[in-house]
């Protein structure tokens, strides 16, 4: 039995909204076919971004999209990106699969994008092979209202008027990709980029510094210590992978209940990870200014087999859906600290929300994750106390139900479960606490699967779908039976 109590009057702070936020690299299928089809194509779109993925992606209400890295990010170089289309640099992506990079999809197109989904664009500079001058000119390019060389260069391609940025990194894993610097040095490198990135007018830029990789808490504590006060937020990335990162990560589809055990394990991990980097930030920055941003995060599995290894295109199972919400359960109870996180990646590329295929797409079983958690978006996090039952795997326990809860504007209170078995479903008893018993009422959606590998193909497009749902009520006390892997969202009020 896992016995459950929300205090619905005892609230713990914001959920920021960002924490469903979203990353699309210049990465395989990602951004070119997944979002970028180009205006003459016979995909229907929209100043040719297709229009069948912005409408799904509308759903969602993604709060804030990063672009255009990752690895690429600390490659690109944004001029190449502006201008006539048919004479924009070609280059060679040398990160992901060596292919042709047309440059097509530029500023202009990714602030579209944005506009489009109305969304907060996230824009990830360039450190490892761009200059100061460079970073500094793309801010100015897209936020300077007024005469200058840049602002100037900025309408003549078509846009009058600058658009609003406010979230700005200052490089990409720079331990690794981004130009595999040591901490102390990137510090240095991150104080001084970051001077250049000005605020012009009244756009305020909230700066992220690239933070650590996984466990390296000497990386947050040399970032903190040299550069926290001039910073707004450290980014920390952290992936699911079942198994070893270069010896094979696992299948998508074809996996064990072992692996399915050491998946959520490893998923669950990025709770310790939070509170240990948490803890280093507390030392300079009690105050919780600074915002911990997970901007890369999700299931890491090999790619489909035939497929181009560098497009890192993986299929999406109920295990996936699972994952994101555990993960989303676990940054709500850090929402002090977790300022926003970023799904990798939006279409196509490892834990994509959308699939596409020349002119099908599905949704993936994460997509519902999403959608289902979308309601926590901004509202005030609940006070939860959860005793629950185990998820025992050859001698090791996990908790079997995750569970968080929020309040929104409206004062409707909503939970999220989450049971990680995928054998045993869970007896579950709510007690509600600060709400009227004759008051309660409860509606809810589920995502659920027979098999552990339950996903959606295009020939089965709503294999995994969310289903309404619901529990028994008897005066503030809910009771349900989860079902074995399963997520649940419930309204009550
Ligand atoms: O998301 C794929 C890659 O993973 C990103 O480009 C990089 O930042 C990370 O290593």
């Amino acid at each position: 039995m896992n016995t459950i109590i929300v205090n619905t009057d005892i609230a713990k702070g914001t959920i920021n909204k960002n924490i469903y936020g979203h990353f699309a690299e210049h990465l395989g299928r990602c951004i070119y076919e997944g979002i970028w089809v180009g205006e003459d194509s016979p995909i229907p779109n929209t100043q040719g971004i297709r229009n069948d993925v912005l409408e799904a992606l509308k759903q969602l209400q993604v709060p804030v999209l990063r672009w255009p890295g990752g690895c690429f990010a600390d490659e690109y170089h944004w001029k190449d990106g502006i201008g006539p289309r048919a004479t924009r640099k070609r280059m060679v992506n040398t990160h992901w699969g060596g292919v042709v990079e047309n440059n097509h999809f530029g500023t202009h197109e990714f602030m579209l994008l944005c506009e489009l989904l109305g969304c907060e664009p996230y824009i990830c500079g360039n450190v490892g092979s761009g200059t100061v001058q460079e970073m500094s000119e793309w801010v100015e390019y897209m936020t300077f209202d007024g005469e200058s060389p840049m602002a100037d260069w900025r309408k003549e391609n078509g846009r009058e008027k600058p658009w609003k940025l406010k979230y700005f990194g200052v490089g990409n894993e720079n331990w690794g990709c981004g130009g595999n610097m040591r901490p102390e040095y990137y510090a240095d490198l991150y104080r001084r980029y970051q001077t250049y990135v000005r605020n012009y007018g009244g756009n305020k830029i909230y700066k992220i510094a690239g933070g650590a990789n996984v466990d390296d808490y000497n990386w947050t504590e040399v970032l903190m210590k040299n550069a926290g006060g001039l910073m707004d937020g450290l980014s920390l990335h952290y992936y699911t992978i079942p198994g070893d990162f270069w010896l094979g990560k696992g299948s998508a589809l074809d996996f064990s209940e072992e692996e399915w055990f050491v998946t959520m394990k490893k998923a669950l991990h990025i709770d310790e990870l939070i509170t240990r980097h948490s803890t280093i930030m507390d030392k300079y920055d009690p105050d919780k200014r600074v915002g911990l941003i997970i901007d890369e995060w999700g299931t890491w599995l090999d790619v489909e087999p035939g497929t181009n290894p560098g497009f890192l295109y993986q299929q999406n199972t109920i295990r996936d859906a699972l994952v994101a919400g555990l993960h989303f359960n676990i940054f709500h109870r850090h929402a002090d600290r977790v300022q926003m996180a970023n799904i990798a990646q939006t279409v196509n590329v490892l834990q994509a929300m959308i699939l596409t295929e020349g002119e099908k797409m599905i949704l993936t079983p994460t997509y519902h994750v999403f959608h289902m958690f979308k309601v926590h978006q901004d509202a005030q996090l609940l006070a939860v106390e959860a005793s629950a039952g185990h998820y025992d795997f050859q001698g090791e326990t996990l908790p079997q139900v995750t569970v968080s809860a929020s309040k929104n504007a409206e004062g409707k209170v909503h939970i999220s479960l989450v049971n990680i078995d995928p054998k045993q479903e869970a007896q579950l008893s709510i007690e509600l606490r600060g709400i009227p018993a004759d008051k309660t009422q409860v509606a809810g959606t589920i995502l659920t699967a027979e098999s552990m590998n339950a996903h959606n193909t295009f020939k089965q497009p709503d294999a995994v779908t969310a289903v309404p749902f619901t529990a028994a009520v008897e005066g503030n006390r809910l009771s349900m039976k989860l079902p074995a892997m399963s997520v649940v969202t419930l309204a009550v009020g």
